[in-house]
This record gives structure tokens, C-alpha cells and sequence, in this order.
């Protein structure tokens, strides 16, 4: 998967220069192809449990040798709400991979609007979703396409939304949704693109 979501972000036009924000950062499985990619010090991470920043770096970063691109002091920090401890960086893009299938929307909400302040004007947000059929009932549990093992919920983890819900959450907080794409995820989520208007 951290291939994965660097080949998707070199397809949609990803620079070296670009300064990213991976939210969710995880043990950095996009990290790893992302830090050798962009210029020095342009990957920033949050997650919220601070161990799993650590691991990533100790057992994936210093390893491969690119200890040197990536300042563990200052890009990578843990935070539990969406607060992002970087000063006075601006971002190009931001990735959210697997954070909002565990997640309600109001954590959506509050995620894009503290982001929204500290994105530059046109710059990208890639955020991915279990999406359910817009006819399936509130309190109905939904089989993921496509090979329906995950079972999703608009109530509880594993997380699934409505495409309205997405519309709905922009609102007011200076995006764009672009589209909600498949993307080739093994399985089954979709990716959202907002841009910062
Ligand atoms: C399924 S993992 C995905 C990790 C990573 N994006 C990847 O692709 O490997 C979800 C991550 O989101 C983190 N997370 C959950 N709630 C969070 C929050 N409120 N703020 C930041 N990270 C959060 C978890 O600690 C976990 O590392």
C-alpha cells in the first residue's frame, strides 16, 4: 500500500518540491518511497500514537539511509486532533490514507477545516473512503466490493460514507471535492480529491 499511494500521487502530478503532510502517517508505509522522492525535509507526518512514528522511522527511515531527508524532530509528530505542529509550513498536498475508514464524520469536519489553514490556494487533498450505494439504508451494514470480505458501517469501525456525506463535509470550509475515484485499493476504498479554494 505504501507503493500504491506513491504511484498515485505521482499520477496526479506530485513535484519534489511539493511539501506534503501525511495525516495517519502510521509506521510510514508511504513514507518510505515518498522521503527518497521529495526534496529534503518536504514529508511531514502526524499520527496519533506516538510509538508508531518511532517504529517507522528507527525500523523503515534510518535503514534504507534516508535519515538525512527526514528530521525526526521537527516533521514527524503525534497529535490526536487534526492540530498540525509544524510552524508556519504551507502545504501542497495532504494524504489521508486509511484514517477516515476508521472514523466518523465529524472528525472529517474538524480534520478539513484545521487543514484548510494551513494548505496553500490550489493545493491538494487526497483522502480515502469506504463509500456505500446512496440507497442503502442508514442502519444496514454494506459489503465492500470487490470481494465483499470487509463489512462496513455508517455507525462504527470500519467506517463507510455516503458520497453526500463527503459533499456535505466541505461545506463552508474552503474545499472543493473534485471527485471520489476508484483507485485500485485492494479493498475497496475510494479516494477523494478536494482542492483548497
Ligand atoms: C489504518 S492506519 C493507516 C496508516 C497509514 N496511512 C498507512 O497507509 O499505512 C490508520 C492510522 O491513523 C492513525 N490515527 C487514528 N486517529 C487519528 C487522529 N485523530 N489523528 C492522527 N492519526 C490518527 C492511527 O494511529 C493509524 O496509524
Amino acid at each position: 500500500m505504501g507503493r500504491h499511494q506513491f504511484d498515485y500521487l505521482c499520477s496526479q502530478g506530485l513535484r519534489p518540491t511539493d511539501k506534503l503532510l501525511d495525516i495517519g502517517c502510521g509506521s510510514l508505509r508511504a513514507g518510505v518511497h515518498l522521503v527518497p522522492f521529495l526534496d529534503a525535509n518536504h514529508y511531514f507526518g502526524i499520527d496519533l500514537v506516538p510509538e508508531l512514528l518511532q517504529l517507522g522511522y528507527e525500523r523503515e527511515i534510518c535503514p534504507l539511509g534516508l535519515a538525512d531527508r527526514l528530521d525526526r524532530a521537527t516533521n514527524l509528530m503525534a497529535t490526536a486532533d487534526f492540530t498540525i505542529p509544524f510552524p508556519d509550513v504551507l502545504f501542497d498536498v495532504a494524504l489521508a490514507q486509511s484514517l477516515f475508514s476508521h472514523l466518523p464524520i465529524n472528525h472529517l469536519r474538524l480534520c478539513l477545516y484545521k487543514l484548510r489553514l494551513r494548505m496553500k490556494e490550489g493545493g491538494m487533498f487526497y483522502a480515502t473512503f469506504f463509500i456505500a450505494p446512496a440507497d442503502l439504508p442508514y442502519d444496514r451494514p454494506f459489503h465492500q466490493p470487490p470481494i465483499g470480505e470487509i463489512e462496513t458501517y455508517g455507525w462504527q469501525d470500519p467506517y463507510h460514507y455516503w458520497q453526500r456525506d463527503i459533499d456535505f463535509a466541505v461545506e463552508g470550509l474552503g474545499w472543493k471535492i473534485l471527485s471520489v475515484d476508484d483507485w485500485k485499493h485492494p479493498r475497496g476504498q475510494k479516494i477523494a480529491r478536494f482542492a483548497a479554494v
